[in-house]
């Protein structure tokens, strides 16, 4: 139990420093699918503003591959797209959610066509194809393995092309404001031209996205360093499952070399796993083989790794005629040209990396989270579609319905202005500190290693308690320092989502999805078919 007292409620001092201020009745943090479709549905008489850590073009969406799934053939059925979501899920997905996004698909990947998104055709209509868990070939993709990028160009130049939008980039958030009533006021960030800067908002909307980056193997960019997570925390929202964490089984591995996404939609057009010996071995351990649910063929490729001792396994595609192949998944050809791996005569090496948060900050069914005036949409929000598994594809289409939905709540809530808000808020003494020494790019680093070996993708506890104690430590000297950069204010940030997934992590003592306890290997329904909340009243600092 954490007194509120002994909180560091922001990352910085904000009564040492001087800052521009801006006003803004909407604001979004974030621009991916998620936060870009939020500003599209937001009210056009309010002023809306969108910051972002990086540039619109670098957000996790743009490095989406495979696809986004949906009901678009008349052979394939809402009931069927329910179902397979309800049972990747494990039993506690949020029926009403599902429904809700699964029905919303459809009509919102026609706009997106409308919009300009040029998704691949067969016969004039969105092609599809298949990935695991989908009992129907429903994941729609564009410019082959492109999907991402194709999809937020066609969001990015709506939101350019709507005047009443403005848009701040290379904005990092440090923190979100809030008053004695934890209600959110707007946020403190640092503009990378302007320094420091106050954006007091009416309404905020956190579409940040995930937090890969905790981890030393991971498909995510740079920027998903759980940012939105930690400030949410420490503004006293409530958290769900960030115990979940759903690993891709196939990314490249190439030692030196960036990990890259070998999307699971070349495993659905026929791609095979092989060991380093030749053999496949998928068939040993599901029926579903290389289409299993991704926990399973992720946790097949470890124990078949430790089997034949290697470091990795491989996607055999030597089958695949060259040509279509290139046309097919263009992304991933130039990768591999660029490594001289020919695809008919050279295998892929892969092995699994962490991918996907599914718990985050949890949100209702109008995207509100438990603090008045704040939303949260896309891969940051823990809405109850995934459960404890999500089912690929699904993330693009959660973004998509959750975005249009907390824009929605925008324009439907009362209208307030920003400009009222300026006053006290909740000040933080922080204690000088020293530490001049401090490298926290050596903390990141060790820290993506620790939650790697330690809370990956087979857990138990005495390893999450080791990781506890080590992040802890860590905690000591890195928190109580004031840093001036977004690096050192990243590193906080991802101590603080690290030791709460570890605590989730230990919480959960079964097995259920993504979530995977060598100690309580079995599913316990009697005492964890639930959510496992975590706020700053009941978690760890
Ligand atoms: O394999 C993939 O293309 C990933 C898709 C997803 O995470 O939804």
């Amino acid at each position: 139990m954490t007194e509120k007292s002994e909180f560091r409620r922001y990352l910085v001092d904000i009564d040492s420093i001087s800052t521009h201020q801006l006003f803004t009745d909407c604001l979004v943090i974030g621009a991916g699918i998620a936060g870009l479709r939020a500003a599209i549905e937001a009210p056009a008489d309010r002023g809306v503003l969108m910051v972002c850590k990086g540039t619109l073009e670098n957000s996790n969406t743009f490095k989406a591959q495979g696809g986004i799934a949906s009901v678009l053939d008349k052979t394939d059925t809402f009931e069927s797209h329910i179902e397979d979501t309800l049972s990747t899920g494990c039993g506690i997905s949020d029926q009403e959610i599902v429904e809700s996004v699964v029905r919303q698909g459809p009509e919102l990947i026609e706009q997106l066509l409308q919009w300009g998104t040029e998704f691949d055709l067969a016969d004039n209509r969105i092609a599809t194809t298949l990935e695991g868990g989908h009992s129907h070939p429903r994941v729609a993709h564009g410019h082959g393995d492109e999907t991402g990028r194709i999809i937020a160009e066609a969001l990015i130049r709506k939101v350019r092309q709507d005047p009443d939008i403005r848009i701040l980039d290379n904005f990092y958030t440090i923190d979100l404001l809030t008053n004695d009533d934890d209600k959110c006021l707007g946020i403190i960030g640092f503009d990378q031209k302007r320094g420091f800067q106050i954006i007091w908002a009416a309404k905020t909307i956190l579409a940040t996205g995930g937090a890969g980056r905790l981890y030393r193997e991971t498909t995510n960019p740079e920027g998903a360093t759980g940012d939105g997570i930690a400030m949410a925390y420490r503004a006293g929202a409530v958290l769900q499952d960030l115990e979940f964490v759903q690993f891709h089984p196939t990314t490249l591995y190439i030692a030196g070399a960036t990990r890259a996404l070998i999307t699971e939609t070349l495993r659905g057009e026929g791609a095979v796993l092989v060991d380093n010996r030749g053999c496949r071995f998928m068939k040993d351990y599901h029926e579903a083989a290389e289409l299993a649910p991704r926990d399973i063929v992720s946790r097949a490729i470890l124990a078949q790794m430790r089997k034949t001792e290697s470091t990795h396994v491989h996607l055999d595609v030597r089958h695949f005629e060259r040509a279509y192949f290139a046309k097919r998944f263009p992304w991933i050809n130039e990768l591999l040209e660029s490594f001289d791996i020919d695809i008919t005569k050279d295998l892929i090496p892969v092995r699994p990396s962490a991918h996907y948060m599914i718990g985050g900050v949890k949100t209702d069914r109008s995207a509100a989270t438990s603090i008045e005036n704040l939303y949260a949409c896309g891969e940051i929000a823990s809405t109850g579609l995934h459960g404890a598994n999500r089912l690929g594809s699904n993330s693009l289409l959660e973004g998509l319905v959750f975005g249009k939905i907390a824009g929605q709540a925008i324009a439907q809530s009362s209208k307030t202005s920003a400009t009222h808000l300026k006053h006290p808020l909740i000040k933080n003494k922080i204690p000088h500190s020293d530490r001049t020494r401090l490298d926290a790019d050596d903390v990141r680093n060790s820290l993506r290693a620790l939650m790697w070996r330690n809370v990956g993708i087979t857990r138990w506890d005495q390893p999450l308690a080791e990781a506890q104690e080590i992040i802890r430590f860590w905690q000591r000297y890195v928190m109580d320092k004031i840093f001036d950069s977004p690096e050192g204010w990243e590193c906080q940030n991802m101590l603080t989502v690290s030791l709460l997934l570890a605590q989730s992590a230990r919480n959960r003592r079964e097995s259920r999805g993504v979530h995977f306890r060598r100690d309580f290997p079995e599913t316990d329904n009697t005492h964890f078919r639930n959510h496992i909340e975590i706020s700053r009243d009941n978690g760890a600092k």
